[in-house]
């Protein structure tokens, strides 16, 4: 399924607004991320680094969280932008989500219904499929009584 143009632009330029506000001391790469609600909700995400590193938290699970922390449950899409503090996405790779916050996605969406959107600008982004990005991925469906659970 693909998005309208005009949400998939509006979850771009949300995301580009979270990607201010990260915290990146250590690796100075800095990460937005807009999660979208099927009612049109959108909670915003930016990493938030740590001096221990592994306490780091990624752009796209920080918005996962505040979002499911607010009660939310079900997501529709969620656009990322990220790279080196200072640069311009536009000349960079597509930052792709760490298999983290993927498996992080399984937990909460239809990985055959709940696009990725990886941008550089509001006008340059792909969308992807969640099964596309996590093919064979686990998730709550593994544990129920189809496994003998
Ligand atoms: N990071 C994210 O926030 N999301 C991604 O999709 C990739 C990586 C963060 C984690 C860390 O703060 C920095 O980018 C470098 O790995």
């Amino acid at each position: 399924m693909r998005l309208e143009r005009k949400i998939s632009e509006t979850l771009i330029r949300e995301a580009l607004e979270a990607r201010d506000m990260a915290y990146t001391p250590y690796s100075h790469f800095q990460v937005g991320a807009a999660l979208l609600c099927p009612d049109g909700t959108i909670y915003r995400g930016c990493n938030v680094e740590n001096a221990a590193y592994t306490p780091t938290n990624c752009a796209e699970r920080t918005a996962f969280f505040k979002a499911v922390s607010e009660g939310r449950r079900k997501f529709s899409a969620i656009a990322i932008v990220g790279g080196p503090r200072g640069s311009s996405l536009t000349e960079r790779d597509y930052c792709a989500p760490c298999g983290v916050c993927r498996q992080v996605m399984m937990e909460f969406c239809s990985p055959a219904e709940f696009v990725v959107i990886l941008a550089r600008s509001p006008e340059d982004y792909r969308e992807y499929l969640l099964e596309e990005l996590l093919p064979m991925g686990f998730g709550p469906g593994d544990l129920t009584e189809k496994n003998g659970l």
